[in-house]
């Protein structure tokens, strides 16, 4: 087949379904426009410093446009997240972490990060960028997905302890961990990657006080796939920048950093607006689906995040399904959603559904996983939309 009509052809496809996959939202139209510009091919970056014997201030010529990209960037995610410094370059969550890590560990050190057994990220087990970077990995006990066991801390003295995870619901107890952190010596840093939307309406208090807070600009956050660390410590951001340039990473993407400036710029009047309809679209969904039977884990809050999580064991007894059977069935009928057991609420938040539409939803997710084809039902939500998010919306009133 052509490759261009594959394009199309996922196109269409992603427009006739629900998506309610927690690691991914929708760009509008503005977003996507930067990521196609020419931007695409070209190069820039910056050092204002000896490069191979000679001054330079940046390597390529014909940057002047990127360049102020860049520092556009960099304001608006200083103005969204309420921090004193930002880096842009990461060009994925992932890469952030490895950034993060590098310049918040020496080889040899201790570190604890939840374990994928309590939904922490995977990278930070021990095969994967602690072996790389010659990292001591052990696993930081949490309880309910929320509650740090701090005494394990003290036992351990890491010299790093990463919060943050994959599966996240709820806010940690971040000031026990800071002040166990202070007390013991280590620094403490926040993979914020699905909750990076959930920040400005104050997802996590406290969080300005962690070293570092880095992650993907792509999941609870409505911008281009990449990655943003964030920090309020001069000298933790000299060692990031540092650690980015020629040792995670090359060339840094100047149409994504582009199209992040267009997203943080769409976000901004929204940011907080946007955060508590998420909260209440979890938990909506979640308390409907938990009435009609598909029992979802931690009731009654459920969540304060943009996922929910579905209970494995229930799901077995109730419907004869393992999460992903659910989601092969799902898919068949147009609602998309992950093979882990996954819903998430930010794609149809910042397309402006509601708490009633997830009502709705909750009941078409029930009778397709019962077995009926809900395709028709799915096409009738689906046609709701406007076609604008909330930050298009918003933007149109002023
Ligand atoms: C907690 C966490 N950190 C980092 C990543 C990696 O992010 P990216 O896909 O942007 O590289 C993920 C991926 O899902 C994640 O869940």
């Amino acid at each position: 087949m052509n490759p261009k009509y594959i394009m199309e052809l996922h196109e269409e496809y992603r427009k006739r379904c629900l998506n309610l996959q927690a690691s991914e939202n929708y760009l509008s139209y503005i977003v996507r426009r930067a990521l196609s510009s020419d931007m695409a091919s070209r190069y820039s970056m910056v050092f204002d410093a000896e490069v191979h014997g000679v001054y330079v201030h940046n390597v390529y010529g014909g940057a002047y446009y990127q360049e102020e990209i860049v520092k556009i960037a960099e304001n608006l995610a200083k103005e969204v997240f309420g921090f004193k410094y930002v880096n842009v370059k990461p060009i994925s969550g992932h890469v952030a972490a490895m950034a993060a890590l590098l310049s918040s560990t020496s080889r040899g050190d201790k570190i604890m990060a939840i374990s994928p057994q309590d939904g922490g990220y995977d990278g930070y087990s021990s095969n994967y960028l602690p072996e790389m970077f010659g990292l001591k990995y052990v696993p930081l006990p949490i309880k309910d997905l929320r509650v740090v066991d701090v005494d394990s801390i003290k036992r351990e003295k890491p010299e790093l302890v990463i919060l943050g995870a994959s599966y996240i619901l709820f806010p940690y107890n971040l000031d026990e961990v800071l002040e166990i952190c202070e007390e013991i010596g280590a620094r403490i840093i926040y993979d914020a990657s699905h909750v990076m939307g959930l920040l400005p309406s104050g997802f996590q208090e406290h969080i300005e006080k962690c070293d570092l807070v880095y992650g993907s600009t792509h999941k609870s956050f409505p911008g281009p796939q990449g990655g943003i660390i964030l920090s309020n410590n001069e000298e933790m951001m000299k060692r990031v920048e540092r650690n980015l340039t020629w040792r995670v990473q090359d060339n840094y993407h100047t149409h994504r950093v582009a199209s992040l400036a267009m997203s943080l710029d769409e976000f901004k009047p929204v940011a907080k607006l946007y955060g508590k309809r998420v909260a209440e679209n979890s938990h909506r969904l979640a308390l409907n689906l938990h009435e009609e039977g598909l029992e979802i884990k931690y009731p009654p809050e459920f969540s304060k995040s943009h996922q929910i999580l579905v209970d494995e064991k229930k799901l077995k007894e109730n419907f004869g399904l393992t999460p992903p059977e659910m989601s092969e069935i799902l898919e068949r009928n147009n609602i998309i959603v992950d093979r882990v057991g996954r819903i998430g609420t930010a794609e149809l938040t910042w397309k402006g559904y509601k708490e009633n539409d997830m009502e709705r939803i909750a009941e078409v997710i029930f009778l397709a996983l019962k077995g009926k084809d809900v395709k028709g039902d799915v096409e009738q939500i689906v046609s709701l939309w406007n076609g604008k998010t909330l930050g298009e919306i918003q933007r149109a009133r002023t």
